[in-house]
């Protein structure tokens, strides 16, 4: 028996590189040992810097024998064909969100993955495991802020280089999408995007910021503000409108500072 999982990466960039130093830091019982991306030199230089197996591309690294599992972190239009790769290699796979950008190639791996009899694909919508959202659900099924009957969500980025106006809702309200439904318990019964005045520190034809509407099917009405170019930082927002109260996400836990006739607390970046 293996003395641990052995993950090959496919894209190696930004979160693939968060992904390498949690696994082989944090994580016990499993070690990434290999990698690929389109972009080979740049593959061969993470390879170096982490101690890892460099692939000429991401399907040789699925199939290859000494890899057990697989975490995909291309950009999202790649992610199908990679999931689809270890589905048929009967291999796990981590993909990072959107499972894909359009519900016809999440259908596509959904009936992959059923036809092979064996659940094998996690992807990572993180906010489930977030105490905050935690705390949130905890206090919305006590029951004792009566029914739920709207909520106001904001998602901020500080800028968003080469976003298009249909990313907004595929990679970052998509978070919204999954938590939510989690958090309330009901599924969505209708939904709809509408348009603010546009930002002018929106890339080319970018639709920034953006509404999306959601009901649920008990008629909970859902707000979700995203602007990808914000400018000040990476800002969360989720409040729970209740028959009896009104539940605030917490905010991160960083230190006030005063000075200069100013209380001030740092908002994250990313
Ligand atoms: N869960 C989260 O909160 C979270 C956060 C950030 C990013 N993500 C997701 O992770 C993915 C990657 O984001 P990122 O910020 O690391 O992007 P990035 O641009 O930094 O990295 C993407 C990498 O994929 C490689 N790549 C592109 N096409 C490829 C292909 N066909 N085959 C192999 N490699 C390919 C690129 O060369 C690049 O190295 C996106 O799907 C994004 O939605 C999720």
């Amino acid at each position: 028996m293996k003395e641990f999982l052995q993950i090959g990466v496919v894209g190696t960039g930004a979160i693939g590189r968060t992904h390498i130093e949690r696994i082989n830091q944090t994580l016990q019982g499993a070690k990434v040992v290999a990698c690929a991306d389109a972009n080979i030199d740049f593959c061969k230089s993470i390879a170096q810097k982490y101690n890892l197996k460099a692939f000429a591309t991401g399907e040789e690294m699925i199939t290859a024998n000494e890899i057990d599992a697989v975490v995909v972190t291309t950009l999202d239009p790649f992610h199908e064909e990679y999931v689809m790769a270890a589905i048929k290699a009967g291999k796990f796979v981590f993909c990072e969100k959107p499972l894909a950008p359009e519900a016809k190639a999440c259908k596509r791996i959904v009936d992959a993955e059923i036809a092979g009899g064996k659940q094998l694909v996690q992807v990572g919508f993180m906010r489930r495991y977030d105490p905050g959202y935690g705390q949130l659900k905890k206090l919305i099924t006590s029951g004792k802020y009566g029914a739920t009957l709207m909520l106001h969500c904001a998602h901020r980025n500080p800028t968003a280089p080469g976003f298009t106006t249909d990313m907004p809702v595929e990679n970052s309200m998509i978070h919204e999408i999954d938590v939510l439904r989690w958090l309330i318990g009901e599924n969505y019964a209708s939904a709809e995007v509408v348009f603010p005045k546009t930002t002018k520190f929106a890339d080319g034809d970018l639709k920034d910021p953006q509404i999306m509407y959601l009901t649920t099917e008990s008629g909970i009405r859902i707000d979700v503000e995203s602007f990808v170019n914000c400018q000040y930082g990476y800002d969360i927002k989720c409040e729970v409108v209740c028959e009896k109260g009104v539940l605030n996400l917490p905010e991160p836990a960083n230190a006030m500072v005063r000075s200069d006739a100013a209380r001030i607390t740092p908002i994250c970046k990313d």
